[in-house]
């Protein structure tokens, strides 16, 4: 079954088109990677999938809702459902660990003071952080601070997850790591995602599918080894380039 159903997505910035007719299918419980050249229109895509954008044409059907015409209301409800992790992770700097983790927390439900401490040690054990818990983000590295953000977008315990450029500013030892992380988490929970990348190797760790988004379009859908085949052009030069 399609969780994740987009259908002839059409979105231009001021004349200039970003996105062409972009559809995409996204099974329960799968992952997919995709890729694309700096500038190609994964975050846009990404933020049409999470209602932060609306796109001139089409649909992006998310368990049953489409996210283009839903109200704001039943978005907020589809939202607890969902979990992003940020380009750059997005950490609030004035907050420590414990409250970064507390905050999505306390905007959704109701817990005592130590089913929340419980949640956020539990959480941070899982990405292997729970001694940060007292840090503050400027005290951490990035690839500690992908941790928490990981941590932090899986507490509320989301079904489906989005990513942009989970790797990016990574060295590629914690972007391999980071990758790993991310793929057990999402066995374990059984999560569909999504990630917006242009590191192959952490697509590769991540995804069963990948799709290339090239000249707005994301013609080329298929299992990795498939793509890695292929011998048209614009895929070739991807694999090539990467
Ligand atoms: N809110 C906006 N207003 C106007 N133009 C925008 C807006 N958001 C994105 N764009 C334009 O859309 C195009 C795609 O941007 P997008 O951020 O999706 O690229 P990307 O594939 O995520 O790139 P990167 O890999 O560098 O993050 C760019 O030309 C960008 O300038
Ligand atoms: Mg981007």
């Amino acid at each position: 079954m399609a969780l994740v159903e987009v259908q002839n997505i059409w979105k231009a910035f001021e004349g200039h088109s970003v996105l062409r007719n972009v559809s995409l299918l996204v099974n329960k419980g799968s992952a997919v990677a995709i890729l694309g050249k700096s500038g190609a229109g994964k975050s846009v895509l990404l933020k049409i999938l999470i209602g932060l954008i609306k796109p001139d044409a089409g649909s992006a059907m998310i368990d049953g809702k489409d996210v283009v015409t839903i109200p704001r209301k039943e978005m907020n409800a589809l939202r607890k459902t969902m979990g992003y992790l940020f380009q750059g992770a997005a950490l609030y700097d004035s907050m420590s660990v414990r409250e970064n983790l507390a905050f999505p927390l306390e905007r959704q439900v109701t817990l005592t003071q130590e089913e929340l401490e419980d949640r956020i040690v539990t959480q941070l054990r899982l990405v292997g952080l729970e001694d940060a818990i007292d840090k503050m983000p400027s005290e951490l590295s990035g690839g500690m601070k992908k941790r928490v953000g990981l941590a932090r977008a899986l507490i509320t315990n989301p079904r489906i997850m989005f990513y942009d450029e989970p790797t990016t500013g990574l060295d590629p030892i914690t972007s391999r790591e980071i990758s790993y992380l991310m793929r057990n988490l999402q066995e374990r929970y059984q999560l569909t995602s999504i990630a917006v990348t242009h590191d192959m190797q952490c697509a590769k760790i991540i995804a069963d599918n990948v799709a290339i988004l090239s000249e707005g379009t994301l013609e080329h859908q298929g299992t990795l080894s498939t793509l890695e085949q292929s011998q048209d052009e614009t895929v070739r030069s991807f694999f090539v380039s990467v």
